[in-house]
């Protein structure tokens, strides 16, 4: 099974895209992770891209259809996976079903989770990471069960984005609503778009994707 987890920055993607990995058993693809990962190499590349995810703004749709064609093609997708993060513009969301149907495979689903603007910057000011296992945690809304104690690793170091201010958030969630709010239209036309209520805590989302997929 292969789908598509939308969303604007902090609706959950990521949270429920790690839980998808251990309940099904698909691989997560997170563009933004991947391009942290890059960031970090220091290359020429991983630089322009820093300076862009720094700006709140998307990087451009070459460099990303490159970047997740290639990885479709590791021999761990095909248990199946979760797209988070991208497609973000129409330009993406055409490459990939150029894409998809070239490799011989297909969308499942595409599950849009809706959150409201309001709530999107404290989920994501309040968030931070396991610097060595990369599990999800926040403040307010998921801490670990022993604080500064990885629930998945037992790692007690954590790290935050240095995309995750309130600056830097307003303009993510500008560029969510002008160039990947648009592509939402595109997979309702094509009948394959699900709609779950992001703003349900973390335990009822996730019941409400299952039941998306069945
Ligand atoms: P990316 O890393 O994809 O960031 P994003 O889309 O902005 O989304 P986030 O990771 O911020 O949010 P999420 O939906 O994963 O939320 P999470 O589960 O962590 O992209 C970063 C940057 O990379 C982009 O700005 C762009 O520059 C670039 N980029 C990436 N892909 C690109 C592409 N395809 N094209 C061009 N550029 C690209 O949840 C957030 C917090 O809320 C967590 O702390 C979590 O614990 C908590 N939480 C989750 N669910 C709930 C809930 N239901 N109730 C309460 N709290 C919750
Ligand atoms: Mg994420």
């Amino acid at each position: 099974m292969n789908l598509i987890l939308l969303g604007p920055p902090g609706a959950g993607k990521g949270t429920q895209a790690q839980r998808l990995e251990k309940t099904r058993g698909l691989i997560q693809l997170s563009t933004g992770d991947m391009l942290r990962a890059l960031v970090k190499s220091g290359s020429p590349l991983g630089q322009r891209a820093d300076a862009i995810m720094k700006a709140g703004q998307l990087v451009p749709d070459d460099v990303m259809v490159e970047m997740i064609s290639n990885r479709i093609d590791q021999p761990d997708c095909k248990q199946g996976f979760i797209l988070d993060g991208f497609p973000r513009t129409v330009v993406q969301a055409e490459a990939l079903d150029t894409m998809l149907s070239e490799k011989g495979l297909k969308l499942d689903h595409v599950i849009e989770m809706q959150v409201d603007d309001a709530a999107l910057t404290e989920r994501i000011v309040g968030r931070f990471t396991c610097a060595k296992c990369g599990a999800g945690y926040h403040d307010r809304f998921k801490r670990p069960a022993v604080d500064g104690t990885c629930d998945v690793c037992g790692s007690h170091e954590f790290t935050r984005r240095a995309d995750d201010n309130a600056e830097t958030v307003s303009k993510r969630l500008v560029a969510y609503h002008k160039q990947t709010a648009p592509i939402l239209p595109y997979y309702a036309a094509r009948g394959v778009l699900k709609t779950v209520d992001g703003m349900a805590d973390i335990d009822e989302v996730a019941q409400q994707i299952e039941a998306v997929l069945g």
